[in-house]
């Protein structure tokens, strides 16, 4: 159950209700006053969310959420402190300064799995949320799967709000049928090869590439480790199980390198949704993104150009990125967070949010009919395919092992070196076993 007293003591320490009017002496007054003032005070101060969501697609996403939970809770002022760089990748550092100073927003944006758990729950940045999750009946209308995930301890973490599916190869329709390459429901790394090899002689990069956010590099490795080791591979390597220096990754770094033969030029220049642009434009064949892509095509209006298949090789697979929010320790507005979170947690917030998107709903008694072709496309993949977890996001391993991830990939996209990539990955995965220890 909600603790009142304790949230009034806290509430009583707040600038915020000092400057409002009603600095509280709480021993004044009587118990049915203060359950009034809370009441009042429910609708009213700020409720500070910070994300990494300012793409075109992801903004308007992000708006559907405020939107939901304004409906619902109108006099409050909603602080939108979003960071750009995708896969938060600004975000994720600014955050943590604010964390260490002791100065949290009222909710942030978070991967469940190991994000979630090893860089703020454990260190005691968050506060459970199992009671929301018993009073709404949140575990009977999600997957077991996530719930798992935003769970440490038998508390629950943070309310997922859209389930990503990593492992999207996006492209455009019109230059596939200029060039005369058909695209069927799954492909190949050779198919892809044999497609890049037409679009090169046309002229096209066939693989748009973008490395300003840093993320991307990551990314495709690890779609094409998946394509190429397979789902029990991919799982064991991040569970410390299988050896980086497998002969599975080099192979994955072999066509990941063979991939990269066939990038934009400009790829350090652009962030991921304006990679995602250049194949809408005819600019670029295909492009490896998670399903935010989808909501970069929504938000251009630009469905009826745009096909979607598996990462080539990962078809059967679903890599998971599943965006989140927490309570944290010490909100400013402990209240109008948790209210946040409920409405999260709401089928009718999630049915409005995940359309624009891209992600599917975590809950599972949303109405289907809403979504669109691509959405029903990932809802089965996502009841029937291997589950995989995203590195590149955060939810397979520390954060340590995931910067030096990104720290490798970021090279090997330039340098194509295959040996380098393979000791620097086996290095950070020693490091991290040592760590954990
Ligand atoms: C992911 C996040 C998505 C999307 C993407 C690009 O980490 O889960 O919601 O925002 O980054 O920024």
């Amino acid at each position: 159950m909600y603790d009142v007293k304790k949230a009034m003591t806290a509430r009583a320490s707040r600038r915020e209700i000092v400057k409002g009017g009603a600095a509280l002496g709480v021993g004044a007054l009587g118990l049915g006053r203060l359950d009034n003032r809370i009441a009042a005070a429910q609708d009213g101060g700020t409720l500070e969310v910070f994300s990494w969501w300012t793409s075109p697609g992801e903004a308007p996403a992000l708006q559907a959420l405020f939107d939901a939970y304004l409906a619902a809770h109108p006099g409050v002022e909603i602080i939108n402190a979003a960071v750009a760089g995708g896969a938060g990748v600004n975000a994720i550092a600014v955050l943590q300064t604010r964390l260490q100073g002791n100065q949290p927003p009222d909710s942030w944006q978070t991967h469940i799995g190991r994000e979630l758990i090893d860089q703020y729950v454990v260190p005691g940045y968050c506060e459970p949320i199992t009671d929301i999750y018993t009073a709404e009946g949140w575990a009977d209308v999600m997957p077991e799967a996530l719930v798992e995930q935003a769970t440490w301890e038998s508390e629950q973490y943070s309310i997922p709000v859209g389930v990503h599916r990593g492992n999207g190869f996006w492209y455009n329709r019109q230059v596939m049928a200029d060039n005369g390459i058909e695209v069927g429901d799954t492909m190949s790394i050779e198919e892809f090869m044999t497609a890049a090899d037409t679009l090169q002689s046309a002229g096209i990069p066939a693989l748009a590439l973008a490395m300003k956010d840093t993320f991307p590099g990551a990314q495709l490795f690890e779609n094409t480790l998946l394509g190429v080791a397979g789902a029990e591979t991919y799982n064991a390597l991040f569970r410390g199980e299988t050896s980086w220096d497998d002969q599975a990754v080099r192979d994955a770094a072999d066509a990941t390198a063979a991939m990269l033969d066939y990038v934009n030029e400009d790829f350090s220049a652009l962030s991921w949704d304006q990679a995602v642009a250049l194949v809408i434009e005819g600019g670029a064949g295909f492009n490896s993104m998670g399903d935010w892509a989808y909501g970069e095509v929504v938000a251009r209006n630009a469905q009826d150009n745009i096909g979607w298949v598996s990462h080539p090789g990962t078809a059967g697979s679903f890599v998971l990125v599943v965006d989140s929010f927490t309570l944290p320790v010490g909100a400013p507005n402990p209240e109008n967070a948790r209210n946040w979170l409920t409405v999260l947690g709401s089928k009718e917030a999630q049915e409005a949010f995940n359309p624009l998107k891209g992600s599917i709903p975590p809950r599972t008694d949303a109405n289907r009919e809403l979504f669109s072709p691509y959405h029903q496309w990932s809802m089965d993949s996502f009841a029937n395919d291997a589950l995989v977890p995203s590195c590149a996001h955060g939810q397979a391993s520390s954060p340590a092992f995931k910067q030096a991830f990104y720290d490798a990939s970021t090279s090997f996209v330039t340098d194509k070196d295959v040996d380098t990539y393979i000791a620097m990955l086996s290095d950070a995965a020693a490091m991290d076993a040592e760590a954990t220890a």
